[in-house]
């Protein structure tokens, strides 16, 4: 399938990079953005390194995640400034010479050891937006992450440059070609260990690379939202997949979930045909203008609906959604944005000054409330799940009469459902950026 070409997007890129920056600074007061890219951290009373996680405004300006102790400097009227830590060291492979589109932009000065960054930062700290986490600093040069700066480059973050929707892209291509495998392990009869093995191998990317942590449930296991277990024996009676899994290119992530029943377990199948109209229907709702709040109560109406059709439940999809009885079968939120971080920042953001917008009542983890404009990216990820705690709360609650619970008992042994897209929010329609690659990738 053809994906653009991020090189030629990039300049454009780096000037709405730019104008943010001078927007934000000016704003505050200050004279320089400085962006660490972040400092190893080690194990407690051992020298083990934790896998590196890079600042996340750092691969903003620059597609690299690997470069500890490395630092972008920003100066409203200047050519941004790279300070680029290529150590001497014989133990560990080095970060190579920079290389690739950005490169021509930038002014780079390669230093050895982190505290050569010091002279090569502006002389003096508290003219400084510093955006880090505290173990970055060397020297006076600490994050001090000025909420005003932070805010309105946290809110800016949402609107993506065609140069991240690119990469958005281009994220998604090994994720689906390992979904693919996965759902051919799973119906080899793999055990979850054994698919993930077989995802990280089609992704070509391990477990540290990946934007997070596999979730790959077989059966039963799907009804824990976020089960990264990994079992390694293989089930005797495979039912039901459901797999939560990305890939990452260049700091960006994708974020998919599929569901699969094994072959024979019809109902099971059609309830997932039924998820995934409703998954469907959601993603073509993300428009300009669109709450995400409003997505959200429309997901559980629509879910509520799909449980009441298949008489799991006893009560209309407004009586379900006013009484906590949808809560209690889609107990998360219908998504978030995605980014560079895989649940990215501002979701709850009134403007570029901050400010909070709140969930709707009883709805305690939806995890984006903002109205959504074109250029965000967000995830549609509506499920159906058979959590025995959220089950024993609805009957605690005096709602056990709007459950048959011959139709949950039924269901139980498959866990639960997931669907989980991403979706462009466009002037026009809205654009799904994982479906066309599942249609476009090989079995
Ligand atoms: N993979 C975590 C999520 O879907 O948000
Ligand atoms: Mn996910
Ligand atoms: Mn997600």
């Amino acid at each position: 399938m053809h994906l653009p070409d991020p090189a030629p997007l990039y300049a454009d890129h780096l000037a709405t990079l730019t104008a943010r920056a001078d927007a934000a600074l000016a704003r505050a007061g200050l004279d320089h953005l400085v962006i660490p890219s972040g400092r190893l951290h080690y194990q407690v009373f051992d020298d083990r390194d934790y896998p590196f996680a890079v600042n996340p405004h750092f691969k903003h300006w620059l597609p690299l995640t690997r470069v500890p102790d490395s630092w972008v400097v920003h100066t409203p009227g200047k050519r941004p400034q790279l300070i680029f830590n290529q150590p001497r060291d014989y133990w560990h492979v080095v970060p190579a010479a920079p290389n690739g589109w950005w490169v021509e932009h930038f002014d780079i000065h390669i230093i050895r050891e982190a505290e050569q960054a010091l002279p090569l930062l502006p002389a003096d700290p508290a003219r400084c937006a510093i955006l880090g986490e505290a173990n970055s600093a060397i020297g006076a040069f600490a994050p001090n992450n000025p909420q005003a700066v932070l805010d309105h480059l946290h809110w800016h973050r949402s609107f993506k440059t065609p140069y991240e929707i690119a990469l958005m892209r281009a994220a998604q291509v090994p994720a689906v070609r390992a979904h693919k495998a996965a759902e051919a392990a799973f119906r080899a009869g793999a055990s979850e260990f054994e698919i993930h093995m077989a995802y990280c191998a089609a992704a070509t990317q391990d477990a540290n690379e990946l934007p997070y942590g596999n979730i790959i449930a077989l059966n039963q296991n799907g009804a824990v939202l976020h089960y990264t277990e990994l079992d390694k024996q293989r089930p005797a009676d495979p039912r039901s997949f459901l797999i939560d899994a990305g890939a990452s290119a260049f700091g960006y992530a994708s974020d998919i979930t599929r569901s699969y029943a094994a072959a024979g377990h019809d109902e099971f199948q059609a309830l997932i045909d039924a998820v995934d109209r409703v998954q469907q229907q959601l993603c073509a709702k993300v428009r300009a203008g669109f709450d995400y709040k409003q997505l959200h109560l429309d997901a559980h109406l629509g879910l509520a609906g799909v449980l009441r059709e298949f008489d799991i439940i006893k009560v209309d999809a407004e009586t379900a959604l006013a009484t906590g009885v949808s809560n209690a079968f889609f107990p998360h939120g219908i998504g978030h944005g995605i980014g560079a971080q895989v649940h990215d920042v501002a979701g709850f953001a009134e403007g570029e000054h901050g400010g909070f917008i709140q969930r709707p009542d009883g709805q305690r983890f939806l995890r984006l409330t903002r109205q959504l404009q074109p250029g965000m990216v967000v995830t549609i990820e509506p499920g159906i799940y058979f959590i025995d705690m959220l089950l024993e709360d609805l009957r605690a609650a005096g709602q056990a009469d709007a459950v048959n619970w011959q139709r949950v008992d039924l269901f139980k042994p498959y866990g639960g459902i997931r669907i989980e897209d991403e979706v462009l929010c466009t002037d026009a329609q809205a654009d799904n950026l994982t479906r066309p690659v599942f249609a476009a990738t090989p079995a």
